[in-house]
């Protein structure tokens, strides 16, 4: 990064990037890779190196396990519920006050604009903190009225525990990498386990600052340790590790299967949070200027590089070719630039290898003979910037109908009626989430009942909130995260049986 560059961030930042090699966060101490590996994260709007990280693998990660280990059984254990509960608002307060410089260094790691880090990615990371650290005080088992029939009469306490699994190895991808930082800790720690988070290669900075700031909450060392490096080393070895008790993966369905299959050595648990080729549906009733907003945010918020992009937009046929336009000329007003600048409206896709990726998605459209109405090429700069591209006229076979593409492209389709746009939407081997635009309201709920996936928008897309469960059904994935039910995730339950007789 430049110079320049550098004098326009926070100050905080601006100490935090000066560093000459980033180190991994392991027991508490920041420390070199064994292996003494480094590698470079660019600023993918320049493609110039950010900082310098050093490299885990699973040397590495088995210096984590042994840590965690230790933290369990010891300091760890010790806080009441209520200190846990301090230590997660504190580091809550402690984000919020950095807010700025966090939303900064996500903008310049990702790629993705300030305005959205600013004021979606920050305010929801503290929110998670939040929402989690209320809970160590409320997490309780049950008694339990049990019957013994070979022992008539008799009287027995049966009772259950809620203990936290242990070590939990959390493999996090680029396109939100606190928010997937925080989405995993805060529950996890809220529940008393100790964790080894993998940030993605792509964005490994914002889970190493955080876990600095974890420990000046309070969280003792070697409860939280964070080892950036490559998924088929550092990553491969989480999943494969007989001293990690619970794996919770995001990222692609592909490396989610090698994930699960790795986990099998111990039986360790297993959340996967994976893709989608999510369908946004509008009727002809709808509110059309809300849709309009709505397809248009569902694609190309965070450069379309969200597991819940709504890339297959069907719209119903009296309507289509309206929508489709306003959609086309929508997307060639977006300002494309500086992620640090507040009036862009998106920023570079995260690397130079996902731009090629979805470039070649593009392509793979135009030859399959969809309408390309807008965008359709990499935009010119040096960074990776990739312009917002709406095709009209999509078929369902078609491959950028069918495979997740993860950047700002979106699959357009005309429908005739409920039955055949049910079927197409769940035509489909993902499941994360989907949308609904109609004012009918019984329509409305008939397709939340129909539709198969994870989440059902109606008359809105891409609202989530610490509260509200996550996760999908079919290949996008099991278990959910946020809300009550990421509990689960993070604790075993025990039974106790206590003769009374
Ligand atoms: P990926 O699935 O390879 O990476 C996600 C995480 O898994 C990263 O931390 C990576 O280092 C790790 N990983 C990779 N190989 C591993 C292995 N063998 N064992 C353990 N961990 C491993 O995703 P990638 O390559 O960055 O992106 C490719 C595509 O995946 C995207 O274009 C998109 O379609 C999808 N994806 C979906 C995400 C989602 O939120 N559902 C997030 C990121 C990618
Ligand atoms: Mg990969």
């Amino acid at each position: 990064m430049t110079t320049a560059a550098l004098s326009d961030v926070h100050p905080l930042l601006r100490d935090f990037l000066s560093r000459r090699v980033h180190q991994l966060l392991i027991d508490g101490q920041s420390v070199g890779a064994q292996s003494g590996k480094t590698f470079a994260t660019p600023n993918p709007a320049t493609g110039e190196t950010l900082a310098v990280v050093a490299e885990a693998d699973a040397a590495d990660v088995d210096r984590a396990v042994a840590a965690a280990r230790r933290a369990l059984e010891g300091p760890w254990s010790k806080l009441s519920p209520a200190e846990r509960e301090r230590v997660l608002h504190k580091a809550a307060d402690l984000l919020e006050a950095r807010a700025e410089a966090f939303a900064q260094l996500e903008s310049l790691d990702n790629g993705k604009p300030i305005r959205e880090s600013k004021n979606a990615d920050l305010p929801l990371a503290v929110g998670l903190l939040r929402y989690f650290a209320g809970w160590p005080t409320k997490i309780h088992g049950e008694t339990t009225p049990v019957s013994v029939p070979y022992y008539p009469g008799a009287k027995f306490l049966h009772y259950t525990v809620r203990e936290p699994v242990g070590v939990v190895g959390a493999i996090i991808p680029w396109n939100f990498p606190l928010l997937m930082a925080i989405e995993r800790l805060a529950p996890a720690l809220a529940c008393g386990n100790a964790v080894i988070l993998k940030p993605a290669e792509q964005t490994p900075l914002s889970a190493l600052w955080l876990g600095e700031l974890l420990l000046e909450a309070g969280v003792p060392a070697g409860v939280v340790n964070v080892v950036p490096g490559y998924g088929p080393t550092a990553g491969a070895a989480i999943a494969r590790h007989m001293g990690i008790d619970k794996v919770t993966f995001t990222g692609s369905t592909e490396v989610g299967r090698e994930v699960l299959k790795a986990s099998a050595g111990n039986m360790k648990r297993v959340t996967m949070e994976l893709g989608g080729k999510s369908p946004n549906i509008v009727f002809a009733d709808a509110d059309l200027d809300a849709a309009a907003k709505g397809i248009f945010t569902g694609i190309f918020y965070n450069q379309g590089q969200c597991c819940s992009a709504g890339s297959r937009v069907f719209i119903e046929r009296p309507v289509y070719e309206k929508m489709l336009g306003a959609l086309a000329d929508r997307s060639k007003t977006v300002k494309l630039g500086n992620p640090l600048d507040p009036k862009t409206h998106m920023g570079p896709v995260v690397s130079d290898e996902q731009r090629k990726r979805v470039l070649s998605y593009i392509e793979s459209g135009r030859k399959d003979g969809a309408q390309l109405l807008s965008g359709g090429a990499a935009a010119p700069g040096p960074g990776y910037f990739v312009s917002p591209t709406v095709f009209g006229a999509v078929k369902d076979e078609m491959t950028i109908a069918r495979e997740e593409i993860f950047g700002p492209v979106v699959a357009v389709m005309p429908f005739d009626s409920v039955d055949e746009v049910v079927a197409r939407a769940n035509g489909t081997d993902y499941g994360l989430v989907s949308a609904v635009w109609t004012k009918d309201v019984k329509r409305a709920h008939q397709m939340a009942q129909k539709i198969k996936a994870g989440t059902v928008w109606i008359n809105c897309y891409h609202f989530v909130d610490a509260a509200a469960p996550w996760g999908g059904v079919k290949q996008s994935g099991y278990g959910r995260e946020k809300g009550a039910y990421a509990l689960e995730n993070y604790t075993a339950l025990k039974s106790v049986w206590v003769d009374l007789n």
